[in-house]
């Protein structure tokens, strides 16, 4: 594939119903996820996992492209052959999580900035030199009593505005990230004014610095209830606010909205994408950059286990082939009865 800048790469990796997976969990998070199904989170149990998610058939023609950690760019599968060239063979771009994680604001209580751009150039060299094509930067933004703070918005955005510019002086396509977490009991339309809030930030910021938007992808969470709330938005006021919200603040010349699934189950994930193209009205592709919702099945099903390998294969095709469909807003339920 001939892709010769960021402009293309943005519009290659939504191409088509295709989507991102996201395989970037820190060795933290990667044990969290190991230890629901018992299995020690060794180097190399890491890198069988990933192996075997990247060689499943369906990552072809669903995929196109994933979300690496550094330490799974630099990896070898267990015949020698590197991950990220597993991943190209399916068709897809491999791509890296280059942020640093989250610290604590002086003065504004439970809540964090995203850390990472001390030597961020000289990582996205060596990343371009390894053949990643493009990164993402996780900012996160906590609903709460008196949260967010226009001081956290404007402090992640700022940072996120940086980071794009820099991932593509260096020739990659930034997905900016941000993530309105779910946590809490907060209503549905507690996450539309912070979301809003959110993406009006982002893309003055983005403006300022001189980003390009047609060569970046942005991965936001939907406008749903927080996930302790009892009474949860439907899948249809979930597709109709986040539709609303995107479109009254997201540039029509952006070329993908990849979402997160945040804690979604993954048939929710993919319903709520799903209803979302079937309204239709917008410019961008509507796609997923999906971590758990693409995976957990997969997981579940591995086990740690080699002769579970062709299973849990099946499971991370399926999930895929799926979320592809939803993309296209050719998703019914029926299809998950296998
Ligand atoms: P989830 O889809 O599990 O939220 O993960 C996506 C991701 O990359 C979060 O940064």
């Amino acid at each position: 594939m001939s892709l010769d800048n960021i402009e293309e790469i943005a519009s290659f990796i939504v191409a088509d119903g295709k989507g991102i997976l996201a395989a970037d969990e820190s060795n933290p998070t990667c044990g969290k996820r190991f230890d629901s199904i018992g299995v020690e989170s060794t180097e190399e149990n890491r890198r069988d996992y990933r192996e075997m998610l990247f060689r499943s058939k369906g990552m072809k023609g669903n995929i196109g492209g994933v979300i690496l950690f550094d330490e799974t760019i630099r990896q070898s599968a267990a015949d020698g052959s590197l991950l990220r060239d597993l991943i190209s063979k399916q068709g897809a771009l491999p791509g890296i999580k280059v942020d640093k994680g989250l610290q604590p604001i002086e003065d504004c209580p439970g809540e964090t900035v995203t850390v990472g751009l001390d030597g961020l150039d000289e990582r996205l060299k060596e990343y371009a030199s390894m053949g990643a094509k493009f990164t993402k930067w996780r900012a996160v933004i906590n609903i709460g009593d008196g949260i967010p703070t226009d001081k956290c918005i404007d402090a992640n955005m700022d940072a996120l505005a940086d980071y794009a510019k820099c991932a593509q002086d260096n020739g990659m396509v930034p997905i900016v990230e941000p993530e309105v977490l779910m946590d809490g009991d907060h209503n549905i339309d507690e996450c539309y004014q912070a979301t809003e809030r959110s993406l009006k930030s982002l893309f003055n910021h983005l403006e300022k610095k001189g980003v390009n938007i047609k060569g970046t992808l942005l991965k936001p969470n939907m406008v749903t209830s927080g996930k302790d709330n009892s009474n949860q938005a439907s899948i249809d006021e979930v597709a109709e606010k986040t539709l609303d919200c995107l479109i009254k603040n997201v540039p029509a010349e952006l070329p993908g909205v990849t979402f997160l699934s945040g804690g979604q189950s993954d048939i929710l994930a993919t319903a709520h994408l799903d209803a979302m193209n079937k309204i239709g009205g917008f410019s961008w592709k509507l796609s997923f950059s999906y971590g758990r919702a693409l995976q957990a099945p997969s997981l579940k099903a591995w086990g740690g286990k080699s002769e579970n390998v062709f299973i849990s294969q099946d499971e991370l095709s399926h999930r895929a082939e799926m979320n592809k469909l939803a993309s296209l807003g050719q998703w019914e339920e029926e299809l998950e009865d296998r």
